[in-house]
């Protein structure tokens, strides 16, 4: 089965923050998870590179735009690698072969009729790289995003979105999970029936963008530019290749201010130009800060290069993926980071690891104590964490998915105390218990790979397990120690002082 999962294209105007940190931390969480299930997997990230905003920040630092967006675009690479992000493609807009694939689908659009040319009249903000209806700013006149807006006023192409609001709603009634969670789904429908009025698609007074094919004094909106990242990364208008494996998309992964331009525009688009649609659109939430949404413009951004460099990569993706329900708002806070590390990775499984481990190597010699033993409860248990585990991801429910390998380590930590094997004589029984405790730890291992893939692959290499069966499928009795001698292990997860 092939599986394509998508991040928003960032905007390069300015450096990479801890929203982005986020969003492409889940959709690899996501993808590794698909890919420990067997699935084939493409899992695309970029940088949207075009539009006023980039423009204009550009323009800040004295630098051409092509220069400019080169180097900002790297620092989004290299906060991915820091992030230890195992994306398959990292898409560029100002790439020829996005430039290709935008240009085709404009024409597609042309073609069959949906652009027409107008003169656009209404406000603009610049920030949200969003034109808005004098009925939707703020008392203050601001858009509703707080943003600020101008007023312009110029010749454009325009889509006819209008025409396809009834196709829309019936799309999303045949289709209730297009949008997750479920209560996005409801918004992007009301909106859709509260009516649809054209949408402008191009800008003439810029000249950073994609030129309008057969109109060089128009670049094509940025929106449209970026959307269509999502094919052309596959090779659009090539449809064989990528195109034809992984399209349509599994799941675009989006914040939830950008929800309506991939649940409504995108679809629209390609409902018009006759391109299927993706199956799924998931919108999460945000970070804030002390109630406010973390981001550049309020300056109140937490650098996840900082964090990385403080707790290392792996707290950083624990954190991000633990602390908040995916779909939600959460708060970011120091404390909290500290706590959900130091109760769940170091109290509860760093310190399994540690006692079962020591106790192996002290009693014998670091050889696994495998007898055939008859199989102790808390293993059934552990391979019924693996299916409820599995069905928490396959609902992309990701903090709860970590619940489950939590609660695993809790039951075997009661195990462990229960039997006091370190009071036990160095015999049967207390090969049994440091057995099935081996065996939890494995599956705790191969739980966390999609998470703290480092981390986990220590937790393997400590238990010798071969790399090629790491996968869900040798969850379970499947993959079962056998005897071996163990190598040498360490602490994997220090205590945040
Ligand atoms: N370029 C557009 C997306 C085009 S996709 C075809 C864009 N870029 S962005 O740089 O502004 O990135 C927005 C994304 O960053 C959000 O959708 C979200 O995924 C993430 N976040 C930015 N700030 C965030 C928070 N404070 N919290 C969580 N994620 C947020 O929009």
């Amino acid at each position: 089965m092939s599986y394509y999962i998508t991040t928003p294209i960032y905007y390069v105007n300015s450096d990479p923050h801890f929203g982005h940190a986020y969003t492409t931390v889940m959709c690899d969480v996501l993808a590794r998870y698909k890919r420990l299930n067997g699935e084939n997997v493409k899992f695309l990230t970029g940088t949207d590179e075009h539009g006023q905003k980039v423009a204009q920040s550009a323009i800040k630092f004295g630098v051409e735009p092509q220069v400019f967006v080169d180097q900002v675009s790297l620092l989004f690479r290299n906060m991915m690698d820091a992030l230890n992000i195992s994306y398959s493609d990292f898409i560029r807009t100002t790439e020829d072969r996005h430039k290709r694939g935008a240009s085709a689908l404009w024409r597609e659009l042309f073609e069959r009729g949906f652009i027409y040319f107008g003169t656009y009249s209404g406000w603009y903000s610049v920030r949200d790289e969003t034109f808005y209806n004098e009925s939707e700013l703020t008392q203050e006149g601001l858009a509703p995003t707080g943003a600020a807006v101008e007023w312009i006023e110029e010749p454009s192409y325009f889509f006819r979105l209008s025409s396809m609001q009834e196709k829309l709603i019936k799309f999303y009634e045949e289709n209730p999970n297009f949008v997750k969670p479920g209560y996005r789904y409801n918004e992007v429908k009301s909106f859709v029936k509260m009516g649809l009025g054209d949408l402008s698609i191009s800008r003439s007074k810029l000249k950073w963008g994609i030129p309008i094919p057969n109109d060089e004094t128009h670049v094509m909106y940025v929106w449209l530019d970026a959307l269509t990242n999502y094919i052309s990364a596959l090779g659009y208008p090539n449809l064989d290749g990528d195109y034809a494996t992984f399209w349509p998309a599994s799941a675009h992964i989006v914040g939830k201010e950008i929800l309506r331009f991939h649940a409504v525009y995108w679809p629209a688009f390609l409902m018009a130009a006759e391109i299927k649609v993706p199956q799924q659109i998931f919108a999460h939430g945000w970070w804030l800060v002390e109630g406010e949404k973390m981001s550049k413009s309020v300056g109140n951004v937490i650098n996840p290069l900082v964090l990385i460099n403080d707790f290392g990569v792996d707290y950083v993706r624990y954190f991000l993926c633990r602390e908040i329900i995916f779909g939600n708002d959460g708060n970011y806070s120091r404390s909290s980071f500290i706590n959900h590390i130091n109760a769940e990775l170091v109290n509860k499984i760093g310190n399994l690891v540690q006692r079962t481990l020591s106790l192996v190597h002290k009693n014998f010699g670091g050889v696994v104590p495998y007898d055939n033993f008859d199989k102790e409860e808390i293993l059934e248990f552990a391979h019924n964490i693996v299916v409820s585990y599995c069905k928490a991801m396959d609902n992309m429910d990701i903090s709860h998915a970590i619940s489950y390998i939590v609660s695993l380590a809790e039951e075997a930590n009661s195990y462990i105390d229960k039997h006091a094997p370190w009071r036990l004589p160095v015999g049967n029984d207390m090969k049994r218990v440091l057995y099935t405790l081996l065996e939890v730890i494995r599956h705790i291992g191969i739980l966390l790979q999609p998470i703290i893939p480092d981390s986990a692959c220590k937790i393997l290499d400590f238990l010798s397990v071969p790399r090629e069966e790491r996968t869900f499928k040798y969850s379970g009795i499947n993959g079962a120690l056998k005897t071996c001698q163990l190598p040498n292990f360490y602490i994997i997860f220090p205590r945040i002082q």
